[in-house]
């Protein structure tokens, strides 16, 4: 088969990779890619824009691709899916509609609170006073989030009610996150180790995958702004399988039965952001894709043909999934200085030396001459496996730690959360 994979990260990089690793899949193009991912055997990129749903119709309409994924949340919501299925293309990934669980935090809010599925607190805003007055009526801690899209920067975990009523003054004072800002959730604050649920989902049948751990603050010790994901790993050993099972009952099953129920049934990948309280799982946020830096090591552990099993999904037919639970991978970000809030472009990009049990996953790089270059925040994602995660840990810090990385950094903690103890 021939495949068009829409976006241009390490997540579409992985997506990629595993493609081409299951054997029914031979050609892999990614629009608009990256550079990094060319290196790749296999990997081929297009210079298009995932908004120019004209031309990429055509491209897959005039070479013969057998179907579309697609991997970043915008032209999901921005309705991608619908249009190749006007144009008879099959598309992975949520409709317009049903993306609405990611693209509006007030739809995903209703959603749960109608079917009882358990989340935060909460009360939408579209006016200043009326959030001001909510949260000194409630205290702190409060959490206060942009409802639509913001790139993973539109949530203020406040400690105190002076910050709560600072984010809320950025949003609807001025107006940082734009029409994203246009209604504010406000919700409580809930306290829980976080674990990323995702599963393939075809309207109320779905396959969950090993569950992972990201690392959202820029800094060492969960210490700095929220950015888009720092790091990941798999498994995540200090949340139990029966945490895990009840998040699949009591969220996963009944979110994906009311998306049905409620006429905008999902078909893609439902990712699950998901905190262990004391009370058990519950919601933080959903979305209507992978997530990033999850899949990066997630998708390493599967032993089975992915491209066939999407292909499966799109025709109807029952996919089958298997995963390694014998290993454990981690994987760390290197990004430019600066990012998330002022990125320093233009960094060198070293030779990464891996094994066969290592990836390099390419996001924000650029040629230059022979070689890459930064033009981005999150540079690129080296993942390895191993059978525990201390020695996926080490591998991938020997690799990055042996790398000339002047301009870039990385954390140097991910994974600890699981390996203190
Ligand atoms: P989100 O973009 O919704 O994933 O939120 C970003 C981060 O804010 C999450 O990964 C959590 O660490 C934190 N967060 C979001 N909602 C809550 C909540 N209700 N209670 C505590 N922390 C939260
Ligand atoms: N890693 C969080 C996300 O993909 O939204």
């Amino acid at each position: 088969m021939k495949v068009l994979v829409i976006g241009s990260g390490a997540r579409e990089h992985a997506i990629a990779d595993a493609l081409l690793r299951g054997g029914s899949v031979e050609e892999v193009t990614v629009a608009p890619g990256n550079p990094g991912m060319e290196l790749e055997d296999g990997i081929r990129t297009l210079q298009l824009a995932p908004s120019n749903q004209a031309a990429l119709i055509d491209f897959v309409r005039n070479n013969d691709y057998d179907w579309v994924f697609v991997g970043p949340e915008v032209p999901l919501i921005d309705g991608i899916v619908d249009a190749f299925a006007e144009a008879g293309i099959k598309a992975f990934g949520p409709r317009k509609a049903a993306a609405q669980i990611e693209g509006s935090k007030d739809f995903a809010k209703q959603l749960m609170e109608r079917y009882g599925i358990p989340t935060a607190a909460y009360r939408t805003f579209d006016e200043l006073a009326p959030a001001v007055e909510y949260v000194h009526g409630h205290g702190a801690p409060i959490v206060i989030k942009a409802d639509g899209l913001a790139a993973g920067k539109g949530v203020t975990v406040a400690m105190d009610e002076e910050t709560a009523v600072a984010a809320l003054n950025d949003i609807f004072v001025d107006h940082r996150f734009g029409a994203a800002g246009a209604k504010v959730v406000v919700e409580d604050y809930l306290e829980g180790q976080e674990f990323s649920l995702m599963s393939f989902v075809s309207g109320t049948d779905f396959w969950p995958m090993p569950i992972s751990q990201d690392h959202k603050r820029a800094y060492d010790d969960d210490q700095g702004p929220n950015t888009g994901g720092m790091g990941a790993y798999s498994p995540v050993p200090q949340i139990g399988q029966d945490v895990v099972d009840e998040a699949i009952a009591t969220i996963v099953k009944p979110t994906v039965e009311a998306m049905a129920q409620d006429g905008t049934p999902f078909t893609g990948i439902l990712y699950a952001g998901l905190i262990a309280t004391a009370d058990g799982p519950k919601v933080i946020e959903f979305n209507a894709r992978f997530g990033d830096p999850e899949t990066e090591v997630v998708l390493p552990k599967l032993t089975s043909d992915l491209g066939a099993a999407v292909d499966a999904i799109l025709n109807g037919e029952t996919p089958e999934f298997t995963w390694d639970e014998d290993h454990a991978t981690l994987g760390v970000v290197l990004a430019s200085d600066g990012y998330p809030n002022d990125v320093v472009k233009g960094a060198r990009i070293p030779e990464l030396h891996v094994d066969d049990d290592s990836h390099v996953y390419y996001a924000g790089v650029a040629r230059d001459g022979d070689g890459l270059v930064a033009n981005s925040g999150r540079v690129l994602l080296v993942e390895s496996s191993a059978p525990t995660l201390a020695e996926a840990q080490h591998k991938v810090y020997a690799i990055l730690d042996a790398a000339d990385t002047t301009g870039m950094f990385y954390r140097h903690d991910i994974g600890a959360k699981a390996l203190k103890d």
